[in-house]
Protein backbone atom coordinates (compact mmCIF):
# COMPACT_ATOMS: atom_id res chain seq x y z
CA UNK A 1 0.00 0.00 0.00
CA UNK A 2 1.70 3.54 -0.52
CA UNK A 3 0.29 6.01 1.80
CA UNK A 4 1.35 10.06 1.64
CA UNK A 5 0.93 12.26 4.27
CA UNK A 6 0.46 16.06 4.33
CA UNK A 7 2.00 17.94 7.60
CA UNK A 8 3.62 20.89 8.53
CA UNK A 9 5.18 18.55 11.24
CA UNK A 10 6.68 15.53 9.38
CA UNK A 11 8.88 14.92 12.12
CA UNK A 12 5.64 13.44 13.94
CA UNK A 13 6.17 10.21 11.42
CA UNK A 14 9.13 9.25 12.25
CA UNK A 15 7.69 7.23 14.96
CA UNK A 16 6.55 5.18 11.90
CA UNK A 17 9.93 3.90 11.70
CA UNK A 18 9.76 1.56 14.68
CA UNK A 19 8.24 -1.60 15.79
CA UNK A 20 5.91 -3.76 13.29
CA UNK A 21 5.05 -0.57 10.89
CA UNK A 22 8.70 0.39 10.61
CA UNK A 23 10.01 -3.02 9.62
CA UNK A 24 6.87 -3.14 7.52
CA UNK A 25 8.27 -0.33 5.67
CA UNK A 26 11.57 -1.87 5.17
CA UNK A 27 10.24 -4.78 4.05
CA UNK A 28 8.33 -2.95 1.14
CA UNK A 29 4.71 -3.93 2.93
CA UNK A 30 3.96 -0.23 2.69
CA UNK A 31 5.86 2.57 0.83
CA UNK A 32 4.80 5.85 3.42
CA UNK A 33 6.21 9.46 1.83
CA UNK A 34 6.03 12.28 4.31
CA UNK A 35 5.68 15.60 2.73
CA UNK A 36 6.12 18.76 4.50
CA UNK A 37 3.26 21.29 3.37
CA UNK A 38 5.76 24.04 3.78
CA UNK A 39 7.29 23.24 0.42
CA UNK A 40 4.84 24.36 -1.21
CA UNK A 41 4.53 27.36 0.31
CA UNK A 42 6.67 29.85 -1.60
CA UNK A 43 6.90 33.35 -0.06
CA UNK A 44 9.77 33.99 2.28
CA UNK A 45 8.17 33.11 5.98
CA UNK A 46 6.64 29.95 4.08
CA UNK A 47 3.39 31.01 5.22
CA UNK A 48 0.67 28.21 5.56
CA UNK A 49 -1.99 30.05 7.37
CA UNK A 50 -4.14 33.24 7.47
CA UNK A 51 -7.05 34.85 9.66
CA UNK A 52 -10.51 33.20 8.95
CA UNK A 53 -12.27 35.51 6.28
CA UNK A 54 -15.51 37.14 8.08
CA UNK A 55 -13.30 37.45 11.63
CA UNK A 56 -12.98 35.18 14.65
CA UNK A 57 -10.36 33.86 16.55
CA UNK A 58 -7.38 31.64 15.14
CA UNK A 59 -5.70 30.96 12.20
CA UNK A 60 -7.08 28.76 8.89
CA UNK A 61 -4.73 26.91 6.73
CA UNK A 62 -4.37 29.03 3.00
CA UNK A 63 -5.69 26.40 0.31
CA UNK A 64 -2.99 27.30 -2.33
CA UNK A 65 -0.17 25.03 -0.44
CA UNK A 66 -2.49 21.71 -0.23
CA UNK A 67 -3.74 22.49 -3.69
CA UNK A 68 0.24 22.16 -4.83
CA UNK A 69 1.18 19.88 -2.70
CA UNK A 70 -2.38 17.21 -3.57
CA UNK A 71 -2.02 17.83 -7.28
CA UNK A 72 1.53 16.64 -7.08
CA UNK A 73 0.86 13.34 -4.97
CA UNK A 74 -2.68 12.92 -7.08
CA UNK A 75 -0.43 13.03 -10.22
CA UNK A 76 2.10 10.97 -9.63
CA UNK A 77 -0.46 7.99 -7.95
CA UNK A 78 -1.87 8.45 -11.20
CA UNK A 79 1.46 8.29 -13.16
CA UNK A 80 1.52 4.56 -11.40
CA UNK A 81 3.68 4.64 -9.05
CA UNK A 82 1.78 2.45 -6.87
CA UNK A 83 2.65 0.66 -3.36
CA UNK A 84 3.77 -2.69 -3.40
CA UNK A 85 2.58 -5.04 -5.44
CA UNK A 86 1.51 -7.89 -2.44
CA UNK A 87 -1.12 -6.17 -0.91
CA UNK A 88 -4.59 -6.17 -2.35
CA UNK A 89 -5.52 -3.70 -5.29
CA UNK A 90 -8.93 -1.41 -3.80
CA UNK A 91 -9.82 1.58 -6.11
CA UNK A 92 -6.97 2.70 -8.42
CA UNK A 93 -8.03 6.09 -7.63
CA UNK A 94 -6.10 7.24 -4.37
CA UNK A 95 -8.57 8.24 -1.08
CA UNK A 96 -7.83 11.37 0.70
CA UNK A 97 -8.42 11.79 4.20
CA UNK A 98 -8.69 14.82 6.06
CA UNK A 99 -8.31 14.25 10.36
CA UNK A 100 -11.19 15.80 11.80
CA UNK A 101 -13.16 15.56 15.33
CA UNK A 102 -16.17 16.66 12.54
CA UNK A 103 -15.46 13.72 10.55
CA UNK A 104 -16.84 9.84 10.38
CA UNK A 105 -15.66 7.79 13.79
CA UNK A 106 -12.77 5.62 12.79
CA UNK A 107 -13.38 1.86 13.60
CA UNK A 108 -11.77 -1.27 13.68
CA UNK A 109 -14.36 -1.93 10.36
CA UNK A 110 -13.49 1.38 8.72
CA UNK A 111 -9.43 -0.32 9.33
CA UNK A 112 -10.35 -3.09 7.38
CA UNK A 113 -12.11 -1.22 4.61
CA UNK A 114 -9.00 1.34 4.36
CA UNK A 115 -6.70 -1.50 4.37
CA UNK A 116 -8.05 -2.33 0.99
CA UNK A 117 -6.96 0.19 -0.68
CA UNK A 118 -3.87 0.78 -2.79
CA UNK A 119 -3.35 4.34 -2.28
CA UNK A 120 -4.45 6.82 0.88
CA UNK A 121 -3.11 10.20 1.09
CA UNK A 122 -3.54 11.97 4.94
CA UNK A 123 -3.76 15.77 5.05
CA UNK A 124 -3.51 17.15 8.45
CA UNK A 125 -4.75 20.27 9.27
CA UNK A 126 -3.62 22.24 12.15
CA UNK A 127 -4.79 25.30 13.98
CA UNK A 128 -8.81 25.94 13.36
CA UNK A 129 -8.81 23.75 9.88
CA UNK A 130 -8.34 24.31 6.30
CA UNK A 131 -10.41 26.17 4.21
CA UNK A 132 -13.15 24.57 3.36
CA UNK A 133 -12.35 24.94 -0.34
CA UNK A 134 -9.81 22.28 -0.48
CA UNK A 135 -12.30 19.57 0.41
CA UNK A 136 -14.68 20.36 -2.04
CA UNK A 137 -12.16 20.64 -4.88
CA UNK A 138 -10.73 17.49 -3.99
CA UNK A 139 -14.02 15.96 -3.02
CA UNK A 140 -15.27 17.11 -6.86
CA UNK A 141 -12.15 15.91 -8.53
CA UNK A 142 -12.30 12.10 -6.56
CA UNK A 143 -12.34 10.41 -3.37
CA UNK A 144 -12.29 12.52 0.19
CA UNK A 145 -13.28 11.64 3.58
CA UNK A 146 -12.88 13.63 7.05
CA UNK A 147 -12.51 11.13 9.80
CA UNK A 148 -12.67 11.75 13.20
CA UNK A 149 -10.58 9.59 15.98
CA UNK A 150 -12.70 9.79 18.45
CA UNK A 151 -14.61 12.72 20.70
CA UNK A 152 -12.09 14.78 21.84
CA UNK A 153 -10.07 17.67 20.02
CA UNK A 154 -6.48 17.33 18.76
CA UNK A 155 -3.97 20.35 18.28
CA UNK A 156 -4.00 18.88 14.79
CA UNK A 157 -4.54 15.61 12.41
CA UNK A 158 -0.73 14.03 13.07
CA UNK A 159 -1.32 12.14 15.77
CA UNK A 160 -4.78 10.91 14.61
CA UNK A 161 -3.00 9.98 11.37
CA UNK A 162 -0.43 7.98 13.33
CA UNK A 163 -3.24 6.05 15.35
CA UNK A 164 -5.40 5.35 11.77
CA UNK A 165 -1.91 3.85 9.59
CA UNK A 166 -1.04 2.26 12.99
CA UNK A 167 -4.60 0.17 12.81
CA UNK A 168 -4.66 -0.36 8.90
CA UNK A 169 -1.04 -1.01 8.25
CA UNK A 170 -1.33 -4.13 11.01
CA UNK A 171 -3.86 -5.01 8.92
CA UNK A 172 -1.90 -5.29 6.29
CA UNK A 173 -1.17 -9.22 4.67
CA UNK A 174 2.36 -9.96 6.27
CA UNK A 175 2.61 -7.12 8.28
CA UNK A 176 1.66 -8.75 11.71
CA UNK A 177 3.58 -12.01 12.07
CA UNK A 178 1.10 -14.08 13.19
CA UNK A 179 -1.87 -13.34 11.70
CA UNK A 180 -4.34 -15.21 14.03
CA UNK A 181 -3.37 -12.83 16.67
CA UNK A 182 -5.49 -10.48 14.56
CA UNK A 183 -8.93 -12.70 15.11
CA UNK A 184 -9.17 -12.68 18.73
CA UNK A 185 -8.74 -9.05 19.15
CA UNK A 186 -10.91 -6.74 20.64
CA UNK A 187 -13.43 -5.39 17.75
CA UNK A 188 -12.99 -8.07 15.23
CA UNK A 189 -15.22 -10.43 14.67
CA UNK A 190 -17.62 -10.53 17.45
CA UNK A 191 -17.02 -7.05 18.00
CA UNK A 192 -16.68 -8.46 22.12
CA UNK A 193 -13.70 -7.21 23.80
CA UNK A 194 -10.61 -9.28 24.79
CA UNK A 195 -10.16 -11.47 27.48
CA UNK A 196 -7.61 -10.95 29.98
CA UNK A 197 -4.17 -12.61 29.72
CA UNK A 198 -1.48 -13.68 31.69
CA UNK A 199 2.13 -15.25 31.39
CA UNK A 200 4.70 -17.20 34.31
CA UNK A 201 4.89 -16.81 36.77
CA UNK A 202 1.90 -18.73 38.22
CA UNK A 203 2.29 -16.21 41.09
CA UNK A 204 3.50 -12.74 41.51
CA UNK A 205 2.62 -11.03 44.77
CA UNK A 206 0.45 -13.09 46.15
CA UNK A 207 -1.90 -12.73 42.72
CA UNK A 208 -2.48 -16.01 41.33
CA UNK A 209 -2.69 -17.04 37.40
CA UNK A 210 -6.91 -18.31 37.10
CA UNK A 211 -6.12 -22.37 37.86
CA UNK A 212 -8.15 -22.79 34.38
CA UNK A 213 -5.47 -21.29 32.72
CA UNK A 214 -3.25 -23.99 34.13
CA UNK A 215 -4.97 -26.65 33.81
CA UNK A 216 -4.73 -28.41 30.28
CA UNK A 217 -7.79 -28.07 29.71
CA UNK A 218 -8.08 -26.57 26.48
CA UNK A 219 -11.79 -26.44 25.79
CA UNK A 220 -12.43 -24.96 29.25
CA UNK A 221 -9.78 -22.15 28.95
CA UNK A 222 -11.55 -21.75 25.56
CA UNK A 223 -15.20 -21.50 27.60
CA UNK A 224 -13.52 -19.47 30.30
CA UNK A 225 -11.78 -17.00 27.63
CA UNK A 226 -15.36 -16.07 26.52
CA UNK A 227 -17.48 -15.81 29.42
CA UNK A 228 -14.39 -12.96 30.49
CA UNK A 229 -14.90 -11.64 27.13
CA UNK A 230 -18.74 -11.47 27.78
CA UNK A 231 -18.21 -9.94 31.07
CA UNK A 232 -15.71 -7.35 30.36
CA UNK A 233 -17.69 -6.13 27.69
CA UNK A 234 -21.22 -5.88 29.48
CA UNK A 235 -19.35 -4.02 32.14
CA UNK A 236 -17.08 -1.55 30.04
CA UNK A 237 -19.13 -0.88 26.52
CA UNK A 238 -22.48 -3.00 27.25
CA UNK A 239 -23.43 -1.03 23.95
CA UNK A 240 -20.48 -3.43 21.74
CA UNK A 241 -22.76 -6.81 22.95
CA UNK A 242 -24.55 -8.53 20.20
CA UNK A 243 -28.21 -8.56 20.05
CA UNK A 244 -28.60 -12.73 22.01
CA UNK A 245 -26.57 -11.59 24.78
CA UNK A 246 -28.02 -9.01 26.27
CA UNK A 247 -29.77 -9.39 29.04
CA UNK A 248 -33.54 -8.63 28.92
N1 LIG B 1 -8.00 16.69 14.69
C1 LIG B 1 -8.30 17.26 15.87
N2 LIG B 1 -9.00 16.43 16.64
C2 LIG B 1 -9.17 15.28 15.93
C3 LIG B 1 -9.83 14.06 16.18
N3 LIG B 1 -10.48 13.80 17.32
N4 LIG B 1 -9.81 13.11 15.22
C4 LIG B 1 -9.18 13.34 14.06
N5 LIG B 1 -8.55 14.48 13.77
C5 LIG B 1 -8.54 15.45 14.69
Amino acid sequence: MRIDVVSIFPGYFDALELSLLGKAKSRGLIDLRVHDLREAAHDKHRTVDDTPAGGGAGMVMKPEPWGEMLDGILADSASGSAGSESVPDGGAEPLIIFPSPAGDVFTQRMARELAEERHLVFGCGRYEGIDQRVFDEYAERGRVRLVSIGDYVLNGGEVATIAMIEAIGRLLPGVVGNPESLVEESHEEDGLLEYPSYTKPAEWRGREVPPVLLSGNHAAVERWRREQRIERTRRVRPELLPEELREA
